[in-house]
């Protein structure tokens, strides 16, 4: 499969190498296709990997990864070009924090629409899921807990998308909760927190999330 990720940040370079590891062709999109990082990331990762724009990476993938600074997203989604991702899964691995106040950051957007919601708006021909937003990239691929796989919480309007997405959280090594159509984002998005809060006053950034079942 060809993945196209758009972002060099530890998110698209963690989920980068985890694609890659497991055979598929990866490349990093970002605003310029000399970027520095993503230049790197590819040389690191080898074969299967390369860099790009962010419209080189949206027409390169069949899978695609959103995984920029959240406040950034329209102009990503706009460089990377909605007519490139029609008819294509798009995973929004993305958080609207909002750093204006400092540390904890707050969410921009929340309640009435989420990031998740705004970037399906921006895409409307794509298949947004919501995944990977509420765990450390540390953790992203082969978690390793003593409670054995985490789950990962997801949201989206298409289920073939859902389903296609809890396969591969599956061969990431995570269980998966679907938590409905891509308003759930709200929430989604504000579960981040939960975990950056904790991580803040443990002082440690090694937790997921799970849900206990009987
Ligand atoms: N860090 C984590 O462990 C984690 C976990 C789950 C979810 N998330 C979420 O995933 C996303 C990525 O996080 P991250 O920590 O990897 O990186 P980040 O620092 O939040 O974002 C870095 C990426 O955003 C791009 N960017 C920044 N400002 C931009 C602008 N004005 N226009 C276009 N692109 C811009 C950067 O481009 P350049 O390369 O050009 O600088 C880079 O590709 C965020 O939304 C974050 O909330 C993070």
């Amino acid at each position: 499969m060809r993945v196209g990720i758009l972002g060099t940040g530890e998110v698209g370079k963690a989920l980068g190498k985890a694609f890659v590891a497991l055979g598929h062709e990866v490349k990093m999109g970002s605003r310029e296709a000399t970027n520095e990082k993503a230049l790197a990331w590819a040389r690191e990762a080898g074969r299967g990997a390369s860099a790009g724009t962010f419209a080189d990476a949206a027409d390169f993938g069949e899978v695609i990864v959103l995984a920029t600074l959240g406040a950034a997203n329209r102009s990503v989604l706009e460089a990377a070009g909605p007519e490139r991702l029609r008819g294509k899964l798009v995973i929004d691995a993305t958080n609207p924090l909002d750093y204006a106040r400092g540390f904890p950051p707050g969410l921009s957007v929340g309640h009435t629409d989420s990031g998740g919601e705004q970037a399906q708006r921006l895409l409307p021909g794509a298949f947004v899921v919501k995944a990977f937003n509420t765990v450390g990239h540390a953790h992203f691929f082969r978690p390793d807990f003593p409670g054995g796989p985490p789950d990962m919480f997801i949201c989206g309007d298409d289920e073939g998308a859902k389903e296609r997405v809890s396969g591969l959280l599956d061969e990431f090594g995570w269980g998966t909760v679907d938590l409905g159509g891509i308003e759930s984002s709200r929430y989604l998005e504000a579960m981040c927190m939960v975990w950056v809060l904790h991580g803040a006053r443990s002082g440690s950034w090694s937790h997921a999330f799970k849900l206990l079942r009987k």
